[in-house]
């Protein structure tokens, strides 16, 4: 054993022990986006990956709208011409908890708008919207959401909301730990923390957990620099001495955000924030405290009360002795119902007159939406294509959330008991659509009304909408539907309404459909290139096999040839008989021959009048 190298005795460890697998780095995915080749960046040597694969939107140059934006030069916007929603979809994501975090841009060209306001969504959630102003807030230039990827992609989705186009500069999805921000039960997979605010106190500086050297696995937190709640109300302190307890699993806060703080003063002994917030909503908020002023030395010297909009939160905290000692980190985490616009947070001295906080982080608790059935959605958008929607539909992302946020033309379900949406009609009339209608439009199994009236839809009616069993209305009038009417659309014993009128549609109508009329339902079927069958339109032709018809050409072919072949047999017996008469009757020859000619032309008269004949049939006739 002694002779076992030292490195090969750790390998040995970390085999045995998967404890060391524990600490490979997290999945760290970010996107510079617009750009043409990955770019790298100071002071860290950042890796930002290109988004050349990604079609949607326009790749711009960009102007930062603040210090803190990475320092990249390039953007992608999206014009309302290209939809109005519109996404990333990040592939081969491993499952795990996210840091999701969007830059927004700015294009320095003059006809853009100079400051675009428009909602984003991770994984079907609307996030945030941006507030104007945002372009002079150096905290509001990005949004940041911790959330669950479990399906191996990250669908980032950019809504217009017709305040000019969204633009996106950069994108970063950081792995954190599984357990990040566990606040009680009601934290997982249903809800999406996004950041409201995250504040270092007492520090000067805009910083990262990077530029903190803080560990990775702490999603490169950005912390904003506040120096006072106001006034003079408050002292900036800070210590060099190291801080125990800080990088711990697991939010691994940086050390260095333990070593500022800020104090409340003799003249005002309460320490109070207060931030704007959205009203009715629930908010997660995480106090950070160490004891790093000299004068407290021990626990009991400082001891106050912390109030959120009024109610106790906690009550007589007393740093030293709740971190077990000073120089030691403290966080405190508790969830608040806001019902207001604002937020406020204040710390009320209980023994010794001043309070101390170092850092404050208060986060939005999102309810995270269900999606679509992932066969709905497949199909819809194998409809997309199939019926070539215009661009300006923007089908992207999930159809029915983020439900402020809906694609157009679809309609949506919510369904309590398997938690999805699906889709229930489709309303595609008049929208110039052009393609043609697919089989797949029968996985959207949850239909019960189609119109796709007014449009220049060709080809055949696919008959597997007949298996749609719910529909109710059925609208492809006005279109170029040729062929004939599937029968299976008889099997559609729900359907009420059914326009069919405006095609060119031939063909019998399924007997089915027709048994249908006594009940109530109406149909259209005018204006086609020939329906028959069912009271209202003309009776249909007999109805004959491919073989059947072959038949009767056949026997027409050989009664032609056998008239022909009679007649032949009697113009010879005639010249016969004519020769024996003008043997017999030379005596008047001229009055014979006139009796004759009138006789042809009275015939041939008769055989102008009933023209339903053809020439071919009437020409053996006409000899006989
Ligand atoms: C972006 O900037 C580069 C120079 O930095 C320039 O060559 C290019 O034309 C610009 N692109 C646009 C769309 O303005
Ligand atoms: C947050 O507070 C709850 C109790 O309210 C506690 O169970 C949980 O462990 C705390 N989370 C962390 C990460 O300290
Ligand atoms: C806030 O939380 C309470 C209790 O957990 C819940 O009933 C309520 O629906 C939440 N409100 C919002 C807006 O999410
Ligand atoms: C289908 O849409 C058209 C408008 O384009 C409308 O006139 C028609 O009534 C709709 N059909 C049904 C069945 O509602
Ligand atoms: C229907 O129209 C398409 C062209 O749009 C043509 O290829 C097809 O043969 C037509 N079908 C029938 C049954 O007339
Ligand atoms: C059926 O469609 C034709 C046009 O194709 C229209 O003129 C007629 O009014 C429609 N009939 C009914 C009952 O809606």
């Amino acid at each position: 054993m002694q002779r076992i190298p030292f490195l090969s005795r750790i390998l040995l460890f970390c085999l045995a022990f998967s404890t060391c697998l524990a600490k490979q780095p997290p999945w760290v995915m970010r996107i510079s986006c617009g750009a043409r080749l990955n770019v790298h960046t100071a002071p860290t040597n950042t890796l930002w990956f290109k988004d050349f694969a990604y079609t949607g939107g326009i790749p711009a140059n960009a102007t930062l709208p603040s210090y803190i934006s990475p320092p990249l030069k390039t953007l992608r916007y999206f014009p309302l011409s290209s939809g109005p929603n519109n996404c990333y979809n990040i592939n081969n994501v491993p499952s795990g908890h996210y840091a999701v975090r969007v830059f927004f841009g700015l294009d320095g060209h003059p006809n853009f708008d100079n400051e675009p306001l428009f909602d984003i969504s991770v994984e079907g959630t609307q996030i945030y919207s941006l507030k104007s102003g945002w372009t002079n807030q150096d905290d509001q230039v990005f949004t940041e959401a911790l959330v669950f990827l479990n399906d191996g992609t990250a669908s980032l989705c950019f809504h217009s909301t017709g305040h000019g186009d969204p633009a996106i500069l950069s994108i970063e999805i950081l792995q954190v730990d599984d357990r990040a921000y566990y606040f009680g039960p009601a934290w997982g997979h249903g809800i999406i923390l996004r950041t409201a605010a995250r504040l270092s106190c007492g520090n000067g500086k805009p910083k990262f957990d990077v530029d903190y050297s803080g560990d990775h696995w702490g999603g490169d937190r950005f912390w904003s620099p506040i120096k006072t709640f106001g006034q003079g109300s408050d002292l900036a302190t800070s210590t060099e001495s190291s801080i125990k307890m800080a990088s711990n699993a697991p939010n691994f806060y940086p050390e260095a955000l333990y070593q500022t703080a800020l104090v409340s003063t003799d003249t005002q002994p309460d320490l109070a924030y207060t931030m704007d917030v959205d009203p009715n909503r629930n908010y997660s908020i995480w106090l950070h405290f160490a004891e790093i002023d000299s004068s407290v030395t021990t626990a009991g010297k400082r001891v106050f009360d912390i109030l959120i909009n009024g109610d106790v939160a906690f009550e007589e905290v007393d740093v030293v002795k709740m971190s077990g000692d000073r120089y030691t980190a403290l966080v405190l985490n508790t969830t608040v119902a806001v019902n207001g616009r604002a937020l406020t947070i204040s710390l009320h001295p209980k023994e010794g007159s001043h309070a101390i906080i170092n850092a404050i982080e208060v986060f939005e608790i999102v309810a995270a939406e269900s999606k679509t059935l992932l066969e709905e959605v497949r199909a819809l958008q194998s409809l997309k294509s199939a019926l070539g929607l215009p661009l300006r539909f923007g089908w992207n992302g999930d159809p029915c959330v983020p439900q402020q946020h809906p694609w157009n033309g679809a309609d949506c379900l919510y369904d309590k008991t398997s938690s999805k949406w699906f889709i229930d009609g489709l309303g595609l009339d008049n929208q110039g659509l052009r393609g043609f209608l697919p089989n797949d439009i029968s996985r959207l199994l949850h239909l019960q009304s189609i119109n796709l009236s007014d449009n220049s839809i060709h080809g055949a009616i696919p008959p597997s909408i007949g298996s749609i069993a719910g529909l109710v209305v059925l609208d492809l009038s006005y279109n170029l539907f040729n062929g004939s009417i599937p029968e299976s659309l008889g099997q559609l014993t729900s359907l009420r309404r059914l326009n069919l009128n405006g095609n060119s549609l031939s063909g019998r109508v399924p007997a089915a459909l027709g048994g249908r009329l006594l009940h109530g339902t109406s149909f259209n079927f005018t204006d086609n290139a020939g329906l028959c069958g069912i009271p209202g339109l003309p009776t249909c032709g007999p109805h004959l096999s491919a073989g059947a018809k072959i038949g009767v050409a056949f026997g027409a072919s050989v009664g032609f040839l056998l008239m022909v072949i009679c007649s032949m047999c009697w113009w010879k017996r005639r010249q016969n008989i004519l020769r024996a008469q003008k043997i017999a009757a030379r005596g008047a020859p001229y009055a014979k021959a006139r009796t004759h000619l009138s006789h042809d032309i009275q015939l041939t008269r008769h055989y102008n009048h009933g023209n339903a004949r053809t020439a071919a049939e009437n020409g053996p006739i006409l000899l006989s």
